[in-house]
């Protein structure tokens, strides 16, 4: 079956990436959101964000203009997924409304349609079972900035078919991706990693070993990172950050990936990182200057 109509769930940072390179590579995309606030800011990200290759010549306007215009949003989650051929769910990293999410989906979506969640950790086994067609359910799992990054992982769950798996390898090579297949576990490759090191810089932090910024550009030209964690955290979000350590303390029953106690507090503050204005670093000004912790 040709996958032409992509639904995707979640108009937030992943969520307008990835309506992007689909609308970018032909797919007709809706994208969904809970209010229209959420709409407008990501179709004025996704307008931004190709107008950076049209200044440097790499897309003429007209290709701007009709990625656009590929790209419907809609409130409603029947409109979005009642004729897709497949759905991309990228709503935020909160298990109980994964699962509402594609229950709901389950009920509106047809058949045919196969079911990819754009999680960062969660069991794709799990969110597959509250649908009637387990084995038509996938991880695809893209990087932020998504138009920028090369990778999506594949992830397999307990009964995800091979066509499924297919399928998508075919549609991440359309968006020019690369891929990975990786069997379920919490995090899967990436985060599995990424995320405990983060995390250590964020407890070096706490315990006054360096500066932020000093951190940074240590793991930046120490390592050859292109973003020091500190600056990563606040460009993934703070928020996601903290979900996806509770939920490997959770899952692996293992205390070694906590979240470091000044990654709560933050996030408690309401510091979630540059989509908030404030994270390790304050985005206010014109360049973004380290906090002292
Ligand atoms: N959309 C489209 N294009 C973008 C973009 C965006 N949001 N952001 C940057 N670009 C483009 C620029 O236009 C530029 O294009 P060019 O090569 O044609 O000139 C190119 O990307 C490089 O950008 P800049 O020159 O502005 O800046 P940098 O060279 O500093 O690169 C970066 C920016 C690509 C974001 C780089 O700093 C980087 O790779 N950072 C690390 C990102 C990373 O690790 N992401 C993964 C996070 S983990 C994750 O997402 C998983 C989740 O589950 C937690």
């Amino acid at each position: 079956m040709e996958i032409k109509k992509i639904a995707v769930l979640g108009a937030g940072q992943m969520g307008n990436g990835i309506a992007h390179v689909c609308a970018q590579a032909g797919y007709q995309v809706k994208m969904r959101d809970i209010e229209q606030k959420f709409i407008d800011k990501a179709m004025d990200t996704i307008r931004k964000n190709l107008e950076r290759g049209l200044k440097k010549g790499k897309i003429t306007e007209e290709e701007v203009e009709e990625t656009v215009g590929r790209v419907e949003g809609t409130l409603s989650l029947d409109d979005a997924v009642k004729d897709a051929d497949l759905v991309i769910e990228a709503v935020p990293e909160i298990v109980d409304l994964k699962l509402k999410t594609w229950k709901e989906v389950d009920e509106k979506a047809p058949e045919h349609a196969i079911l990819a969640s754009n999680t960062s950790s969660i069991s794709i086994t799990q969110m597959a079972s509250v649908t009637k067609t387990p084995e038509r359910f996938v991880g695809m799992h893209f990087f932020n900035p998504v138009p920028v990054m090369k990778l999506v992982e594949i992830i397999k769950g307990a009964a995800t078919s091979d066509e499924t798996v297919d399928a998508i390898e075919q549609v991440s090579e359309k968006l020019g991706k690369e891929t990975v297949l990786v069997n379920e576990a919490p995090g899967f490759a990436v985060n599995r990693l990424l995320v405990p090191a983060i995390n250590e810089a964020i407890f070096a932090i706490q315990e006054g070993v360096a500066t932020v910024e000093d951190m940074d550009k240590a793991i930046k030209l120490g390592l050859n990172w292109p973003m020091g964690p500190l600056t990563l955290a606040d460009f993934v979000g703070l928020d996601t950050l903290l979900y996806i350590s509770d939920y490997f303390v959770e899952e692996f029953k293992d205390s070694k990936y906590r979240a470091p106690a000044l990654l709560r507090k933050m996030v408690r503050a309401g510091w979630v990182g540059r989509k908030a204005g404030k994270g390790f670093y304050d985005y206010s000004g014109e360049k973004p200057e380290p906090l002292t912790f």
